[in-house]
């Protein structure tokens, strides 16, 4: 019934599901009269009224199957304890941690203060959803995560990752409860009402391959037990961006059920390496929205070539830009359809 999640589950969907990574957003003027009404990206976050109505202002533009919840995946550390701000023009601003006893004082069993707007939007979209629509809720996963905890804000990761590789230890005892922390707050958004799960590893492509068991598969896998324990056989889609050939590896460890992939990868290369039950979600390029409808149709053409319908959930490879005009992602979505309706 729902397209999103039948593809999850391995059923044949009514048609290709598909939704926009950040669909909610900047490019969306109705977004920006919000944002703007809510004084700051943060408090945005945390009203649930108001993230609940931005949460729905793409599903009325736009003919899409699902809506993302609107947080961040910076709430998890700043109800660790950390401070957060967003800065205009410069992004996030993040207290850090450098040391075991920084990590220590570190929150990870709850009370988590932040985590409750954020369940109580999820409770509010997921009432107000039409039927055929899905509702996702998500976190970072702890290597992107903690790159930012250890980082301050955005960076080029180059400090972590010489944390990661010479493995202190407090390094695992962040990773540890960046993990039993994004726990709580998945667990509380599907109590809310979420559908399925993503796990947004944004960083992952910064590792070297030896390191991804490590640093990504396994953190990632502790969070998608953790979920199931208490919701057996939970959909999660997985988002390691930029692992390229790695894809299968991290799906086959975490036990997704569908991984999302970056742009300039073949689908069709990454199903090969992917059991049956497993699908893939992706992976046109966010750039595409912003040249000639040619360029544009090109793209999705070649993205739609590579994958049947039952096993795609069809996506940009990472989030939706700010100069994007709406106008496109209508003609993106009509594309598909009518790809779709002429395979019939
Ligand atoms: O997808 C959606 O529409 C749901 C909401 C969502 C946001 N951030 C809203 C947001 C989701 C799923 C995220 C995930 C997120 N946040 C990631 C992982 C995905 C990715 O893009 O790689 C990361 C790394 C973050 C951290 C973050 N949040 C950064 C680095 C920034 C600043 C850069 C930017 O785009 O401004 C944000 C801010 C942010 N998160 C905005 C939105 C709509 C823009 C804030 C604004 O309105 O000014």
């Amino acid at each position: 019934m729902k397209p999103l999640l039948d593809v999850l589950v391995n059923k044949t969907p009514s048609r290709r599901p598909i939704w926009i990574m950040r669909q909610a957003g900047r490019y969306l003027p109705e977004y920006k009269r919000v944002r703007e009404s809510a004084g700051s990206f943060l408090k945005l976050c945390y009203n649930a009224e108001l993230a609940c109505e931005v949460t729905l202002q793409p599903l009325r533009r736009f003919d899409l199957d699902a809506a993302i919840l609107f947080s961040d995946i910076l709430v998890v550390p700043h109800a660790m304890g950390l401070s957060l701000d967003f800065r205009e023009g410069e992004g996030p601003v993040l207290q850090t941690v450098s040391n075991l006893a920084e990590v220590e004082r570190l929150v990870f069993q709850g009370p988590f203060e932040q985590f409750d707007r954020v369940w109580e939007t999820v409770g509010l979209v997921r009432s107000s959803l039409a039927p055929h629509l899905a509702l996702i809720g998500f976190c970072g996963a702890p290597w992107t995560v903690a790159s930012y905890m250890i980082e301050g804000g955005s960076s080029d990761r180059k400090r972590a990752l010489a944390v990661a590789q010479t493995n202190p230890i407090w390094f695992q005892v962040l990773l540890d409860r960046v993990v039993q922390a994004s726990i709580a707050y998945l667990l509380g958004q599907v109590r809310a009402g979420a559908e399925a799960l993503q796990i947004f590893d944004s960083w992952a492509g910064d590792l070297p391959a030896v390191l991804l068991e490590r640093l990504v598969s396994s953190p990632i896998k502790q969070i998608v037990d953790g979920v199931r324990q208490i919701y057996p056989g939970f959909p999660i889609i997985v988002f390691a961006r930029g692992v390229s050939t790695s894809h299968g590896l991290i799906a086959k460890s975490t036990n997704a059920n569908a991984v999302g992939v970056e742009e300039n990868v073949s689908l069709r290369d990454v199903l090969a390496q992917l059991t049956e039950k497993v699908a893939v979600q992706g992976n046109l390029s966010p750039q595409l929205l912003l040249g000639s409808d040619e360029s544009l149709f090109a793209g999705i053409k070649s993205v739609l070539d590579d994958v049947p319908m039952s096993r795609h959930i069809f996506n940009l490879g990472h989030g939706i830009t700010p100069p994007t005009n709406p106008l496109m992602v209508e003609k993106l979505v009509a594309a598909v359809r009518r790809y779709d309706e002429h395979l019939v």
